[in-house]
Formats: C-alpha cells, sequence, structure tokens
C-alpha cells in the first residue's frame, strides 16, 4: 500500500513541475510567477481543490506522443476567496506555453459547466500562445467550446480574466465575452493579429507593447478594465474586484460590516461646487466621500475619464456608482463614456447590484467626429442600459442636468427610483448663454439686453426647483446629507420588484 500511496505523489509531483525547472526558472526570470504559484496568490492559503491533474493530451503529431505533461498546459478546480467559493482556471506557459489543446480546453469547460451549476464565479488567468499548433483544428474546436460557455454564463455569474502573459489570435475572444479584465503591466498583451502581421498586411511598425500592451487596452481601446505593476499586485486586486461581487445572479453581494456610520455628514459637499458654473471640481471626491471609508474601487479608470464608474459600499452593501466627472470634457457625453457607463450599468443590473449615479452633465459632446463616429448609436446604448435596468437607482444630480443627457443619466423618467438635487442644480435644456443667444438672435448686438435675458432665463431654470415642482425631482437635499439620504433610499429600495413585458431579449443598439 505504502508503494501505492508513494507512487500517487510522485504523479502530483510530475505535475506540480509543469514543464520542468528550466522553464519554470524562464518563468520567473521574466517577472511572471507560476500557474500554481499565482493561484497561491488568489485563492486563501490551503483552499484550492484541484481537479484533472493527470489528464493528458492525445495528440500524435509531429512527435506529440513523446512530451507528455500531466495536466496539459493548464490547471483548473476550485477555492476560496474570503471563505466565498470561486472556480478557476490557470494556464501553465510552461508546458506548450500554456498553449490550448482539446483536453486543456475541455478542463477549462469542465470548471464553467461547475461554476454554473453551482452559482459562483470563474475566475481564469491567462498566459497562453494561443490554439496548440501541433492539434490543429482540434484546438479551435476547443476554443469555441470556451467561448459558447462564457455566453452561457454571461449575466447568470461573474466571470473575470486576468492577462498575464501572452493572449492572441482566437484567445484574445473569451476574455473578450467575459465581465472584467484585468491585465499585468509590460508582460502581459492581447492582440487579434501580432506586429509581424499587422506590418505584413497593413505596412505598419509597431511592438507588441504597443499593439496590445496594458497601456494601450487600459487608455485606448478600453478592452482591459485595469493595468497593475506585477502579478502579486493584480491578483490582489482582483481579490479586492472579487470581494464586492454577488456570486451569482439573484445572490447578494457579501455585506462588509463597516465603522463609518451611514448618517454621517460631511460638511465639505456643501462648498464643493465652485461659484462659478464654468469652473471643474472633482467628482471622484464627491463619490469618496459619501463611499464607506472612502473605498472607490474604479472600472476603466483611464478610459473616459469624462465618465467615472466603479464600486463602492453603502453601509456595508455594494453599490455601482455612474458619475459625469466635470473635470474632464467639463463631464460631456461622449461615445468613449457612452459605451463604458453602458455597459458598466448592465454588469450591475445582471447581478443586481444596485446603482448610484451623480450628474453634472452639460449634454452630449458636439462635434463632426461624434457625429460620424456614431454618437447618437452609442449614447443610446447609455440610455438603452439604464432605462432595461430593473435593479434600484438612486441619482443625485449636483450641478447641470442639460438637455437629452438631463433624461439618460438615470433621470426619472426612465424609471430610476429616487431622485435628488442639490440646491446647485441646474436642471434645463442648455445653459442660459446658449438658450438666450438661440432665442434672443435679433438682439445679440445689444449686450445689456442679452445680459438682462440671460439672467432671466438663469433665475428661471438655472435650480432645481422647476423640476422639483413637477415630481421629476424627489427632494431637494443639503450636500452634507447625501450619504445618510441615498442610504435611506437604497434601504427603502430594498425589496423593489419590477416585471417588464414579454421578449426574447431586448436588441440594444450594438
Ligand atoms: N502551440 C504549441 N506550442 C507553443 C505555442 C503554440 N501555440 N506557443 C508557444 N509554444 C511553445 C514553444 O514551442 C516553446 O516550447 P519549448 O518550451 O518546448 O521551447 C514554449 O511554448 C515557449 O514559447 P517561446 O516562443 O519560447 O516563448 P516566447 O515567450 O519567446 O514567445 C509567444 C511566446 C506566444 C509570443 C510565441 O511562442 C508565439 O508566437 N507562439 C505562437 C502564437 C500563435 O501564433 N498561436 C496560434 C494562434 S491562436
Amino acid at each position: 500500500m505504502q508503494d501505492i500511496l508513494s507512487a500517487l505523489e510522485g504523479k502530483r509531483a510530475e505535475a506540480r513541475l509543469g514543464g520542468g525547472q528550466r522553464r519554470i526558472d524562464t518563468q520567473h526570470s521574466k517577472g511572471k510567477l507560476t500557474a500554481r504559484e499565482r493561484l497561491d496568490v488568489l485563492l486563501d492559503p490551503g483552499s484550492f481543490e484541484e481537479y484533472d491533474m493527470f489528464v493528458t493530451h492525445r495528440a500524435v503529431d509531429f512527435g506529440m506522443e513523446k512530451q507528455i505533461y500531466p495536466g496539459d498546459g493548464v490547471v483548473t478546480g476550485w477555492g476560496t476567496i474570503e471563505g466565498r467559493l470561486t472556480y478557476v482556471f490557470s494556464q501553465d506557459f510552461t508546458v506548450f506555453g500554456g498553449s490550448l489543446s482539446e483536453t486543456h480546453a475541455k478542463k477549462i469547460c469542465k470548471i464553467m459547466d461547475l461554476a454554473m451549476q453551482n452559482g459562483a464565479p470563474v475566475i481564469g488567468l491567462n498566459d497562453s500562445g494561443g490554439a496548440r499548433i501541433q492539434e490543429g483544428v482540434a484546438s479551435l474546436g476547443g476554443y469555441a467550446d470556451v467561448f459558447w460557455r462564457n455566453v452561457q454564463a454571461s449575466g447568470a455569474i461573474p466571470q473575470i480574466s486576468v492577462i498575464m502573459g501572452p493572449c492572441a489570435g482566437g484567445a484574445v475572444y473569451s476574455p473578450a465575452m467575459t465581465d472584467f479584465i484585468y491585465m499585468v503591466e509590460d508582460t502581459s498583451y492581447m492582440f487579434v493579429t501580432g506586429p509581424d502581421v499587422v506590418k505584413t498586411v497593413t505596412n505598419e511598425s509597431v511592438t507588441q507593447e504597443e499593439l496590445g500592451g496594458a497601456s494601450t487596452h487600459t487608455k485606448i481601446s478600453s478592452v482591459a478594465d485595469a493595468a497593475f505593476a506585477n502579478d502579486i499586485e493584480t491578483l490582489l486586486e482582483v481579490r479586492r474586484l472579487f470581494a464586492y461581487l454577488p456570486l451569482a445572479a439573484g445572490q447578494k453581494p457579501p455585506r462588509l460590516s463597516t465603522h463609518d456610520p451611514a448618517d454621517r455628514r460631511d460638511d465639505k459637499l456643501d462648498t464643493i461646487i465652485p461659484a462659478s458654473a464654468n469652473t471643474p471640481y472633482d467628482m471622484r471626491e464627491v463619490i469618496t466621500t459619501v463611499a464607506d471609508e472612502g473605498d472607490f474601487l474604479e472600472i476603466q479608470k483611464n478610459h473616459a475619464g469624462n465618465i467615472l464608474c466603479g464600486f463602492i459600499r453603502l453601509d456595508g452593501n455594494t453599490v455601482g456608482v455612474v458619475a459625469n466627472q466635470p473635470l474632464v470634457l467639463a463631464g460631456c457625453l461622449d461615445i468613449n463614456a457612452s459605451k463604458k457607463a453602458a455597459r458598466f450599468i448592465r454588469f450591475c443590473d445582471s447581478v443586481e447590484i444596485p446603482i448610484l449615479t451623480f450628474v453634472d452633465v452639460p449634454g452630449f459632446l458636439p462635434g463632426v467626429a461624434q457625429e460620424y463616429g456614431g454618437i447618437i448609436k452609442h449614447g443610446a446604448k447609455l440610455l438603452f442600459a439604464y432605462s432595461e435596468a430593473s435593479v434600484p437607482l438612486v441619482t443625485v444630480i449636483t450641478r447641470k442636468a442639460y438637455g437629452g443627457a438631463y433624461d439618460v443619466m438615470a433621470s426619472k423618467h426612465i424609471k430610476a427610483d429616487v431622485n435628488y438635487a442639490w440646491p446647485s442644480a441646474e436642471i434645463a435644456v442648455m445653459g442660459a448663454k446658449g438658450a438666450t443667444e438661440i432665442l434672443y438672435r435679433s438682439e445679440l448686438g445689444d449686450k445689456d439686453k442679452i445680459a438682462q435675458r440671460t439672467a432671466d432665463y438663469e433665475a428661471r431654470f438655472a435650480n432645481p426647483f422647476v423640476a422639483a415642482e413637477r415630481g421629476f425631482i424627489d427632494d431637494v437635499i443639503m450636500p452634507h446629507g447625501t450619504r445618510r439620504r441615498v442610504i435611506r433610499a437604497f434601504s427603502s429600495l430594498k425589496h423593489k420588484s419590477v416585471q417588464g413585458p414579454k421578449k426574447k431579449h431586448d436588441n440594444i443598439p450594438l
């Protein structure tokens, strides 16, 4: 019996060694952890249960029958983060460059199926040279099996992708269909075709980093939601994100006990709005002031800075925040901001995370580039996402809420539940100057008259009371009391339930 036990230990040790010490050393020399070391950082100590450690590929071409590595380039199973269940896969670059074979794909599919059946997230640590070249179409089929499950799982369980090495060709489409993508700076990249193919086809010269590095995808393309300095920092940030999320649709995110009083007032908010309507202020400060312990996990921080999206807790409960940022493009909505916020809202709605919206928006960004780029269609995404959301929606207008953008930003008209305005709010079709220039075009030569007209318009509309008179605003609140008021609002909406018309699915403008 002892022999059998030590044989098992031997087999396990062999599997744990992946592609061998030499390749592990190479992985370390690049500043990267191995697949198993990464899981040690991601999961609670001792919580990892590995499946399919002894699975091997079945390929026989190109001498593959002589190159057998137990586990076949991916470590799969489940573990816990702060005691909460998650399924994981971690690609092992030391085995055939983490490339995806038929059996490698089957291992991933197995844990995805289990995750869906058991209502727990999937976290995928990607570090792979793509399809296993020696296997050809069998490997491509494996990718498609994963893609299909990504779509089945979307909206049912959170899916988080972490890009920790190469991720190219077909491999990018599995992460692309998950809810969040985190990258590691300098050691990870994603692209559909690499720099060599780009050079051949379009004659553009570009490095791997420029084409698909973390900076490119967090700032320009918005493919990735965040990037961090190294493997450890990135995995710890994934743990932080995980803590905000429910395990599955229909389940509540964990409530984190807080020492921050629900009725804490903050007088700083009474003076945060500058005297001049055209002077910006930092909406991030409003968010962190209202949030439990000032904690704000921002999503896509470096992309479309004119809108802020992310998670906070209010009285211990997860809330998604969407807020115009006056510091960037005066907080105007443009194509990128609309897409960023729409996707975030749809995620929150899919897993029942309530949404708090702070509004200070002068309108949609004018311009030929925006119109040619389809601002109508992309702006509609945001309008659509808010309108279809059935989670509790609480809105606070801090300053400007002009034109169509007022409607879009979780107004009462598209079924937000509780809408507050600060006394500094201006809810109007447009700013007073623009309005008088259109209404009184014939008087434009007369400066005094126009100044009077502008003052009249301001007096009538540059306040929250016209909207409040109609019930479009539920109350005008003191800025210092915002935290208390929104916490109370969300607590009154705890059991919100709405039923839309019967349909197969909607047709959001894509
Ligand atoms: N299939 C099978 N084996 C692969 C592979 C793949 N797609 N990609 C990498 N490998 C193997 C390499 O043969 C090498 O094996 P070895 O350890 O026995 O020498 C090992 O993985 C590491 O690859 P290497 O090229 O030495 O690492 P690198 O860090 O210099 O480069 C890549 C990594 C991903 C850029 C490079 O391997 C590559 O371009 N791979 C092919 C990518 C591709 O075109 N995939 C198919 C499209 S989906």
